[in-house]
């Protein structure tokens, strides 16, 4: 009761406030997001995501090398393959030579303690931009599962530590673990994409992969049948006790920012590592402001990702891990 308690003597110096402070960021909360390409030295800017870039292989390894330097311990690769390789089965996502299976090496060759993520799902190999396989109209749910199954284990063959299922798809993490549990991988993690909302704030990520949904009749233009409605929060427990049951060893709850109310009831109804995807669309936004002088970059991404992990997060997935590694060092 004032004035016997007066809540400001605790704000009343930095030495003060750091000694009360609740949640603290470090380099090692953060799982960096990379974009992988083909090629030789290359290194291309993604138009809607200022200072973000698709990397070959040789300028990845670099990259890793320069991150593990900075104290971030974990990647989350991505493939933007040509559009030659892509069809409605994902056959190239498959191919154990890929890029995906080559990148996944380079970073293990590069920094071996440092550990490798990988996006599982069909669309930056689907001719139709969808997470499965499209049939009249229809996203397939089990088939598609089974070609998800077949990728994570191609990927733990070629040296992964985490796969990250990003699909939606019902069932998936089950027929992936049960196929990793089959065939000796019994140590590689899942990261499931528990709660994924179908969001606006992908845009510029669909532009860094070429993988949006294709804009032809009798394909849905939008995701809407697998990922979730935003309006919906009981279905995300529903997502992520099913994904637990299923073999997840980690949950995700994605987008960041606007899904913190889901973040911190995951949180408190699971009892397994609770990860949050900063997206593309948030990376752009802050990126835009600061870019007009409007917003101070530093001080606002500092303050949105202390909020994602004060909301439950163990864990967060964001371009900004760079920046703020450095930042932090
Ligand atoms: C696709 C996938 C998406 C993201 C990660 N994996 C996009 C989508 O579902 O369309 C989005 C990441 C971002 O926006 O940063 N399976």
């Amino acid at each position: 009761m004032y004035p016997l308690r007066r809540n400001r003597r605790l704000r009343t110096s930095e030495s003060m406030r750091s000694l009360v402070r609740e949640t603290i960021l470090s380099p090692k909360d953060f799982i960096a997001p990379l974009f992988v390409v083909e090629g030789k030295g290359v290194k291309e800017e993604i138009a809607s995501m200022p200072n973000y870039y698709r990397l070959s292989l040789d300028l990845l390894e670099k990259e890793v090398k320069e991150l593990w330097k900075l104290g971030l311990k974990s990647v989350l690769l991505f493939v933007k393959i040509d559009d030659k390789l892509k069809d409605n089965t994902g056959k190239e996502a498959l191919n154990p030579d890929g890029l995906m299976q080559r990148a996944i090496k380079t970073v293990k060759n590069a920094v071996p303690e440092m550990l490798v993520m990988t996006d599982v799902a069909l669309d930056p190999f689907s001719m139709y931009g969808h997470d499965g396989i499209v049939s009249e109209g229809k996203i397939l749910n089990d088939d598609s599962s089974a070609v998800l199954a077949e990728m994570s284990l191609s990927h733990a063959k070629a040296g992964a530590d985490v796969v990250a299922p990003s699909d939606m798809m019902d069932g998936r993490i089950f027929e992936i673990r049960t196929l990793l549990e089959d065939e000796g991988f019994v140590d590689i993690a899942i990261m499931a994409y528990s709660a994924k909302y179908a969001s606006a704030f992908y845009g510029p990520f669909r532009d860094a992969l070429d993988s949006a949904p294709v804009d032809v009749k009798n394909i849905p233009k939008d995701k809407r049948t697998y990922q979730m409605d935003y309006g919906n929060r009981d279905e995300a427990i529903k997502e992520t006790l099913m994904d637990i049951e299923e073999g997840a060893d980690i949950v995700m709850v994605k987008p960041g920012l606007c899904y913190l109310d889901i973040v911190r009831e995951i949180k408190n109804t699971v009892n397994v590592p609770v990860a949050v995807y900063q997206v593309s669309g948030e990376y752009a936004m802050l990126k835009a402001a600061a870019e007009r002088g409007w917003l101070d970059h530093d001080a606002v991404m500092m303050e949105q990702l202390t909020a994602i992990k004060r909301s439950g997060a163990s864990m967060i997935a964001s371009y900004f891990a760079k920046d703020v590694a450095k930042l932090i060092n």
